[in-house]
């Protein structure tokens, strides 16, 4: 029998499975599968094992001992009426206990099959502890820097989202979900979470349905066409509509158009914050608009479990969207293999040993660091030479803040600081100082400064590891000022006066406005969150070891007002350019109205950001030329080659990130000026060059037109290829109807 014979033989024996177990189930047997119960509060476990026995309960979130939660399954298998096992889930969201770079520092890195890994590693270690079902990966679509979750998103870009996102997809569930080790994904929050007001967590959303589909909506497409095996839903309201009551996203968009047979989660409380939002009277009202709207399982709250029986009961909720809710539940549990064996043993399990899983995290937080600036070529800085070095700052030596957020389990006694990772390397030849000059990231006082000062006036170089703190980004931590926080850029000052060379390590949850402080600095390294290995990884780059590789998965603004700014922009009718812009400095007194330019810029900040999407410096040059495309017209259905030429023009092996970029000149609604198509990465030592290809299929161009209909227009096109989204390197094709 063939594999694909094998999974469709699979696939029936479970859909007979689900209707014979679902035609034996009482109505509240069938809500019970509809509540998730919150296990971390004390006595929990207690109470769940009387749920359970009752067929009150069908998952768990927050339990991570495998001792209960083995005791817990067997009373689910064991001692209730029909033997349903149970969900655990947990926030497994960059690592478990072995923690990798945050998911934006992931995103940095452009590397699928790396994404793929540092999932994996998160699987296998959650699942020995008993859990099998994380709540990641989050695809929302990030393109506002103060929202503190942009940490947790892979950026602003739907298609480098995607990639990544389906990349860790199957790196928690695998091919088979019930092979040991793999874990149930659930991409979140569906939809439009990353578009809140203000970049406020959890504010409204107002989003058209075209940009919905164009933006928002893509990764989730990839994520469902993936097999993801769980969705959750928003907190936030989308049109007037909160997320979780949104008939138009569960139902008409992922169950009509898109065909999803997965279950579909509420966020932590969502349900009966539907009220809050203003759209139902009371829990019972929630209760009914969601089950209605297609929630599938209730997050910690427990509106289902209260008002559901009455609800059927009097004919407001159908029996039949009851019976599609737990089948979509039940069936997730038949694809982990929960009815076969609910149990971990944790020796049993595929470990990889800690060293093998350290490297993993390592390599992600190498290729994840961003070199925004390197004046004078200041790094690398040479390993054997003797002399001194400051290492300044109030996240050198801060084991739990690099791990950033959502690290519930995480271990910062595994963490490698970046003191710790640039001592070690300096080992013998370099004398290493260290001040931290400020407690926390925070810190206002200029206190510690003295001796911060006294030890880089010591020494020949300085490096400043400076940032935001674990807390200041994430769920909940937004910021409206996206600068570095305290007295950080005062103690950037300071130690500018001394006139030595000063590089900059940042470690922060999000892109920060660096205007302030960057012609202070002759070098930045931006690590984002790196986890646990991130100390050797800076180390290791800033000694030239490796050469940085990553590249911003997000635009840098240079004022906060700037936002939303991101690469893939529409033109406007008024497109700035450098011959329109004005500076508020260069305004003569009394100009007339209409003097200024009269495009979309701001005075005071152009139009332009401070680091573009897609932008990352290293320790070499890498030259691009010779693109060609294997044919410069082609009918929808077709593909083209493109190729191009990538030389490492430097004296240093490095890896680049090649980019490309296409641009739909005339659509039935507006195109942005340049969307990212394809990417790979590749490494170059010096001399070398080496030709890179990717072939475009007009699928990929396919866009959702005026009527929010999904089709590929024939038209002309625009394509770069380079090392950032402002490639200069350009072909141009024509897209021709079918026939
Ligand atoms: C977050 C989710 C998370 C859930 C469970 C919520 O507050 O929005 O992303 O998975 O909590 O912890």
């Amino acid at each position: 029998m063939t594999g694909i014979g094998q999974h469709k033989d699979q696939a029936a024996a479970i859909e007979r499975r689900i209707a014979e177990l679902l035609g034996r189930m009482t109505l509240e047997e069938k809500i019970g599968q509809m509540s998730q119960v919150n296990a971390g509060e004390p006595g929990a476990p207690e109470y769940l094992g009387d749920a359970l026995r009752a067929g009150q309960i069908g998952a768990v979130i927050n339990l991570v001992d495998p001792a209960v939660a083995n005791e817990l399954q067997r009373i689910a298998a064991e001692e209730s009426r029909l033997g349903i096992p149970l969900l655990v889930g947990r926030d497994v969201i960059h690592g478990f206990t072995t923690i990798a770079p945050i998911p934006l520092g992931l995103a940095a890195t452009w590397d699928t099959e790396l994404v793929r890994e540092t999932a994996a590693v998160a699987a296998a270690e959650a699942a020995a502890a008993g859990i099998n079902w994380t709540f990641a990966p989050m695809i929302d679509v990030a393109r506002d820097p103060r929202w503190g979750r942009i940490a947790e998103s892979f950026g602003e870009d739907p298609c480098l989202t995607a990639r990544l996102g389906v990349a860790a997809i199957e790196g928690f569930q695998g091919d088979d979900l019930a092979a040991p080790g793999r874990i149930a994904a659930c991409a979140k929050h569906f939809a439009g979470y990353g578009a809140v007001e203000g970049g406020r967590d959890y504010d409204a959303t107002s989003i058209p349905e075209n940009e919905l589909r164009n933006v928002h909506m893509t990764p989730f497409r990839a994520a469902v066409d993936a097999g993801v095996a769980t969705l959750m839903t928003s907190f936030s309201d989308l049109n007037g509509v909160p997320a979780t009551a949104n008939e138009f996203l569960l139902r008409d968009v992922l169950r009509d158009e898109w065909g999803y047979t997965g279950l579909v989660v509420s966020d932590w409380e969502s349900i009966p914050q539907l009220s809050v939002h203003g759209v139902a009277a009371d829990d019972r009202e929630c209760a009914a608009q969601a089950a209605t709207a297609g929630i599938d399982l209730e997050m910690a709250s427990s509106t289902f479990r209260d008002h559901l029986p009455a609800l059927v009961a009097e004919g407001r909720v159908s029996g039949e969207a009851i019976d599609a809710a737990v089948a979509h539940i039940l069936r997730t549990k038949f694809r982990l293999g929960l009815f076969d064996d609910p149990y971990v043993d944790p020796g049993r399990l595929p470990s990889r040993p800690q060293d093998a899983r350290l490297r993993v995290m390592k390599e992600a937080a190498l290729k994840s660091a961003v070199l925004l600036k390197n004046d004078g070529h200041v790094l690398p800085l040479a390993p054997e030479r003797p002399g001194t070095i400051a290492v300044i700052g109030p996240l050198a030596d801060a084991a739990y803040e690099q791990l950033g957020t959502w690290v519930f389990d995480g271990d910062p006694g595994l963490s490698v600081t970046p003191l710790e990772g640039i001592r070690k390397l300096a080992d013998g030849t370099t004398e290493v100082r260290y001040a931290p000059g400020m407690a926390t990231s925070r810190t206002r006082s200029e206190e510690g400064f003295d001796e911060a000062v006294a030890a880089a006036r010591a020494a020949d170089a300085v490096i400043l590891v400076l940032g935001e703190e674990s807390i200041l980004s994430g769920e909940a931590h937004c910021r409206a000022d996206i600068g570095l926080p305290g007295a950080q850029p005062a103690l950037v000052r300071r130690i500018r006066q001394l006139g030595k060379p000063v590089v900059a390590v940042i470690l922060a949850g999000r892109p920060l406005t660096l205007t302030d402080v960057i012609d202070d600095l002759d070098g930045v390294l931006f690590a984002w969150h790196p986890g646990t290995m991130g100390g050797e990884a800076i180390a290791e780059l800033l000694f030239g070891v490796e050469s940085p590789s990553g590249k911003l998965p997000a635009t840098f603004p240079r004022m906060v007002g700037q936002v939303p700014i991101y690469y893939g922009h529409k033109n406007t009718g008024k497109p700035p350019s450098p011959e329109t812009v004005v500076h508020i400095d260069e305004i003569a007194p009394g100009a007339p109205q209409t003097s200024l330019g009269m495009t979309a810029f701001h005075l005071d900040a152009g139009y332009r950001p401070l680091f573009p999407f897609g932008h990352g410096l290293t320790y070499t040059q890498f030259r691009y030329a010779g693109l060609v495309l294997s044919r410069n017209e082609l009918s929808v259905g077709e593909s083209i080659d493109v190729s191009v030429e990538v030389a490492n023009i430097g004296h240093r092996e490095a890896e680049d990130v090649v980019q490309l970029y296409v641009r739909d000149l005339i659509g039935s609604v507006t195109r942005p000026v340049r969307e990212l198509k394809a990417f790979r990465r590749v490494r170059l030592g010096p001399g070398e060059s080496a030709t890179v290809g990717f072939a475009l299929h007009t699928d990929a161009l396919a866009f959702y037109d005026r009527h929010n209909r999904l089709v590929v227009e024939p038209g002309e096109f625009h394509l770069w290829v380079g090392g950032s989204s402002e490639a200069g390197l350009r072909a141009d094709f024509r897209v021709i109807g079918a026939d």
